[in-house]
């Protein structure tokens, strides 16, 4: 496995690697889990190169958030990666990404206002901003996104859109511990009590698949359901429950076609998001 810490390194790399056919890029901030390793093995199974990003981006994190605490272990990362069978490494540091300090940012309007945006204000136009550079730099065929992220993969998949980026994106499904609890770097950040009250999240997207299932299409009914439960679990703090329309993130009165069904709470100084898509018509599934 070929680690490259430069842009240089990386192009010389992904031109070469081009030979034996199309190239999968999977973006990661690192610290990996059974989730990010998913996508490397999905990534692995259709493109003959795999390439993995790990950088941790300031440019996503707000003045008060998690950026120099958030976990950081490259030696295992890259264990790992090696172990999965990812072809080559992207490790830049800040100053490889950001020589300067940016004067153009990538920002997906409206759907970035929403959800974690109301928040997390500049999240996603770091977020944005830096996977366009990624898809610059390495220039991939494919990329692989996981769907627990579900608003960053609907803002990407637009970006990809209107600015035509010439790679087809892959959504993969979230992995879950036993519990139901979405695996998450940030995890790590949970006492014993916080872990256990964080399956709140994915009990209160079920709960509401539920209700879905047996007719409920009122959006009201839904999120009060998922509201209901989160609060009700002393140890969250819930920061939202919503539905909305797929794939642009609209407001919905009546639950209709695909709709995404999304949750995020903090649990002490972890804040987690989870999500659940569900697709309603003749043949009700999610
Ligand atoms: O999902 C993440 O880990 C990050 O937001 C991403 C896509 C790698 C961009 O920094």
């Amino acid at each position: 496995m070929e680690v490259c810490q430069t842009i240089a390194e990386i192009r010389k790399y992904v031109g070469r690697a081009r030979e034996r056919g199309i190239v999968g890029l999977v973006p990661t901030m690192g610290f990996f889990h059974d989730g990010h390793l998913t996508l490397m093995r999905e990534a692995a199974k259709v493109c003959p190169t795999v390439v993995v990003s790990i950088f941790v981006n300031p440019l996503q994190f707000g003045p008060t958030e998690d950026f120099r605490d958030y976990p950081r272990q490259p030696e295992r990362d890259l264990a790992l990666a090696r172990e999965a069978g990812v072809h080559a490494v992207f490790m830049p540091d800040t100053a490889e990404m950001y020589p300067l300090p940016p004067a153009l940012f990538v920002q997906v309007e409206r759907m970035d206002e929403v959800l974690c945006g109301r928040s997390r204000p500049s999240h996603f136009r770091g977020v944005a901003t830096v996977v366009a550079k990624l898809f610059n730099v390495v220039a991939p065929d494919m990329a692989f996104f996981g769907q627990k992220d579900a608003q960053q993969l609907q803002i990407i998949r637009r970006m990809v859109r209107d600015l035509n980026f010439n790679l087809e994106l892959r959504a993969v499904p979230t992995v879950r511990d036993s519990d139901g609890l979405a695996l998450s770097s940030r995890n790590v950040y949970l006492d014993e009590k916080q872990r256990v009250a964080a399956t709140v999240l994915f009990r209160s997207l079920d709960r509401a698949q539920e209700a879905i299932r047996s007719g409920e299409r009122n959006r009201e009914a839904v999120e009060k359901l998922m509201t209901g439960m989160i609060s009700a679990e002393s140890v969250a703090q819930l920061d939202y429950a919503s539905v909305l329309s797929l794939p642009d993130l609209d407001p919905i009165e009546h639950l209709e076609g695909s709709v995404l069904l999304a949750v995020a709470a903090r649990f002490g100084r972890a804040r987690l998001i989870d999500n659940v898509i569900v697709k309603i018509g003749s043949d009700l599934k999610s």
